[in-house]
């Protein structure tokens, strides 16, 4: 089993592999797509959405991406793990970002991290990448400045917008980033991207052009019905199989079809007659 490292990912552009990126935020997740054979693992700021319950990324902290990330890191054996940068954690200074940024890999046990937006952040890709830690840039759709953004709109439709993107991709291929998701782009913007730049595009609602693709696994298996976006594929039922499950289970015990004998103890009858 070869390791798929930050060297592959590079690797991966150069031989026209796609790059596979899912997230998980647990051991059991990691290891299921670990073992399906997924190349890369985000353990992502969605987790606030996903598995908290809050409405958006912002709430997200460093310590719960790494109480997440630690769980992934045991659940994974040759997937890349990234760890994403939540919400404030490089938006301070350079050197907190670098602290925050050192404490995904030696708590969480993550291979690299990813943070978004472009020219604003790139002297804090340019400190991680020198503390010898590797990162992703993300950029498009940035989920942590939904409030500036006004909302989960679609970037870069615009001659100004699209043009500061092509820009800011290169800005993080110069920093040292080592790849760049894009989020919610038009296809063609993140193929004229894609094509720019010799670090890899994990593209998420950006079309097939980019080098690889990204998805919030709970989205993809039909696990999460809040909110599905546009851009998502459904490639499984799991939340209908979850509750057909769990409605069988409820009914089973009120029958008394479960617990059966073979899911049963036994104590052998000398005992047994002293408790009368
Ligand atoms: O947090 C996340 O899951 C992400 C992906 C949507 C790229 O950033």
């Amino acid at each position: 089993m070869n390791k798929f490292t930050t060297a592959s990912f590079l690797k991966a552009k150069a031989e026209g592999h796609k790059i596979s990126m899912l997230t998980a935020y647990d051991y059991s997740m990691a290891k299921l797509v670990d073992e399906a054979g997924v190349d890369s693992i985000l353990v992502g700021d969605s987790l606030g959405m996903v598995v908290l319950g809050y409405e958006n990324t912002l709430q997200v902290t460093v310590d719960d991406i790494i109480h997440h990330c630690k769980a992934v890191a045991r659940g994974t054996k040759r997937a890349l793990v990234i760890a994403d940068m939540p919400f404030l954690s490089y938006h301070v200074s350079v050197e907190d970002t670098v602290r925050n940024a050192g404490r995904m890999i030696q708590e969480g046990q993550a291979h690299c991290v990813k943070l978004e937006g472009g020219a604003e952040v790139i002297d804090k890709v340019e400190a991680i990448v020198k503390a010898q830690i590797p990162v992703i840039g993300h950029l498009g759709l940035t989920p942590q400045s939904v409030n500036i953004m006004g909302g989960f709109k679609v970037q870069g439709k615009s001659e100004a917008q699209a043009k500061k993107i092509i820009e800011d991709a290169k800005l993080l291929e110069k920093a040292g980033a080592f790849a760049v998701v894009l989020e919610c782009v038009p296809e063609k913007l993140a193929k004229i991207i894609t094509e720019s730049i010799n670090i890899p595009t994990i593209g998420i609602g950006a079309g097939k052009h980019c080098d690889g693709q990204v998805l919030v696994t709970q989205d993809m298996l039909g696990m999460f019905s809040d909110f599905v976006p546009k851009f998502v594929k459904q490639y499984s039922e799991v939340g209908i199989s979850i509750q057909e499950g769990v409605k069988a289970y409820i009914d089973e015990i009120q029958t008394g079809a479960f617990p059966e004998e073979k899911h049963t103890f036994k104590i052998d009858e000398e005992t047994l007659k002293k408790l009368y």
